[in-house]
Order: C-alpha cells, then sequence, then structure tokens
C-alpha cells in the first residue's frame, strides 16, 4: 500500500503520549473517520476489484497463506476498504462478514460485491462494544489488511477478537513492516565502486522506530488528504495481541519480487532485502 514515505511538518505530528488520551482518541477517531471517507473514492480506484499490485503480490498471497482458509469457514475482516480481499476469499469457499469504519468505502465495496457469501457492516475496529455486537464465539478466523496502523487504539480490537473468535479461531494481520516501512525510514539509492565496476545500492536509512507516534501520513501518492497513521515497534503491535490472551502462532516479511526496476528507483522491487509488509497469525488459546 504505502509505497511513499513522507517527510511530514512539525504542525501534523502528535506525540504518542497525547494518544493515550481517550478524550483525543475520540477527536482523532471522528478526524480520521471523516478523512477516510473523502478519500474513499481515490481509495477505491486505486484497490479496484481485485487489489493493486502491491496488495496482490505481497498482502494477499502472505495473508492467504496464515490464514489457511477452508471452504464453509465464517471470517470477519476488520477494516476492509472496498472489499477487494473479502471478494478474494468469498472465491475460497468462506462466508465473510467485512466491516469498516468508513460509509464511503463500505458503498465502493458493496457496489463491486455480487458475492451472496460476502455481507458488510458500518464497524469502528476501536470500539469493542461495536464488534462484540457482531456474535461472540461467531467467527472461526478473522483478518485485518493494512489497518492496525491508522487506527489510534488496537487494544479493544483484541479484547473483541479474544470473545468473537471460536476457541483455536485465528486472527491475520498485516501492517506496513514498521522497521522499514514508516515515515522514520527513508529510502535512498547509492553508487558504490565494487572493484572498478558502479554498483547501486538501495537501502533504508531508519532514523525513528522504538517510540510510537502519530502522524498525518499520505498513503498511495495521489491521495488528495493525508490520514493519521500510527506507528508502533513489533513489540507494542504483538504484546497487544498478548495481552487479550492470543498467541502468535506464524509470521511472513513478503518482498516485492519483480524485477528490479532501474527506471523507478524507489519502488520496492529494488530493495528486495528490505520487506515493506509485516504478516503476521496469532491463534486463540
Ligand atoms: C489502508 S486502508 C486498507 C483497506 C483494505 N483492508 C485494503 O487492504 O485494501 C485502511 C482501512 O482502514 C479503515 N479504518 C481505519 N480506521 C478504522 C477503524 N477505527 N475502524 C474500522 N476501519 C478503520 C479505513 O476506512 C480503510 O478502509
Amino acid at each position: 500500500m504505502v509505497q511513499f514515505p513522507l517527510t511530514l511538518s512539525e504542525d501534523t505530528s502528535i506525540s504518542s503520549k497525547d494518544c493515550m488520551n481517550p478524550e483525543q482518541d475520540d477527536t482523532l477517531r471522528q478526524q480520521s473517520q471523516e478523512i477516510w471517507n473523502q478519500n474513499a473514492a481515490f481509495w477505491d480506484r486505486l484497490i479496484g476489484d481485485t487489489g493493486n499490485r502491491f496488495h496482490r503480490t505481497m498482502v494477499e498471497p502472505a495473508a492467504l497463506k496464515l490464514l489457511a482458509l477452508t471452504p464453509g469457514e465464517t471470517v470477519l475482516e476488520v477494516a476492509c476498504g472496498n472489499g477487494a480481499f473479502a471478494r478474494r476469499m468469498a472465491e475460497a469457499g468462506v462466508q465473510v462478514l467485512a466491516t469498516d469504519f468508513s460509509t464511503g468505502l463500505l458503498e465502493h465495496a458493496r457496489r463491486r460485491t455480487q458475492h451472496e457469501s460476502i455481507s458488510y457492516a458500518l464497524v469502528d475496529a476501536t470500539e469493542e462494544e461495536q464488534l462484540l455486537a457482531l456474535g461472540q464465539r461467531r467467527f472461526d478466523a478473522a483478518v485485518c489488511n493494512m489497518g492496525l496502523m491508522d487506527m489510534p487504539v488496537i487494544d479493544p480490537l483484541f479484547a473483541a477478537l479474544s470473545r468473537v473468535l471460536k476457541p483455536g479461531g485465528r486472527f491475520v494481520f498485516s501492517v506496513q513492516h514498521p522497521c522499514f516501512n514508516s515515515n522514520g525510514a527513508n529510502k535512498t539509492v547509492e553508487l558504490q565502486d565494487q572493484d572498478g565496476e558502479l554498483a547501486t545500492i538501495a537501502a533504508i536509512k531508519v532514523s525513528r522506530y522504538a517510540t510510537p507516534w502519530t502522524e498525518r501520513a499520505m498513503g498511495a501518492a495521489g491521495q488528495e488528504t493525508p490520514h493519521y497513521q500510527f506507528h508502533r515497534p513489533i513489540n507494542q503491535l504483538l504484546n497487544a495481541g498478548f495481552r487479550a490472551g492470543l498467541v502468535l502462532h506464524g509470521l511472513e516479511e513478503p518482498v516485492d519480487e519483480a524485477e528490479p526496476n532501474s527506471s523507478k528507483w524507489m519502488a520496492w522491487s529494488n530493495f528486495q532485502e528490505l520487506p515493506p509488509v509485516l504478516v503476521g497469525r496469532f491463534r486463540l488459546g
């Protein structure tokens, strides 16, 4: 999804400490929802019926591998966007309840979906009660692709997952890789003389990682209004699941395996040792 880490101005920064303030979380949630509605048409065009290349080559294969869906299962999708992954899962023969907090994106999702095995619902994943209302011990699996880093709080989601999943149920998430694909990680391409041959070295310089922060970010080139993102180092991301009684049960770090592209230096295919996505599977007890 995000291929263009940005330099952000000071006035869009909010400290991680402020984000722990529930009043501000509410304001952030509202603003975040408005922004996703404003950008809904843009994201719908970007993702289309079946996902963009970033999704199709990295997010989707890793998430499907970890989900290991079995026909007939019931799956909850959190932050489903325009429903591209829900449609992909429906093709695997499962029943999907796909949720998002953007009415705009849900409209696009419904317009693009013919599958009877998919239903959509408006749910704010930072509100535990809204998730619990979907049905306790109802789902064999749950998935949230490229969504957790857009949520100011993730404990309510994990707490709800521990109750809406069936015993042994799994939760698969994908996020921008917190080490290599954040606003604290800058891509560089350098020239190096290697025994008389000039070689280009693609690298990522990481200046921030350990402390969570909140910023406005452009998810993809051309997005008009930057949305809020909430950087969490890997320990904070995983500890949220552990606190809710989930155990980590699988991890993938897909890279872009397309041909390196010398006319587009910042393409992820030029950084094949540096995964832009982290995909994990938790399991309930
Ligand atoms: C980067 S998009 C990913 C969408 C989709 N999963 C995909 O991979 O194409 C992030 C999605 O998270 C949704 N989102 C952000 N915060 C949310 C929240 N608190 N509750 C539910 N959805 C949320 C947005 O509306 C948007 O659809």
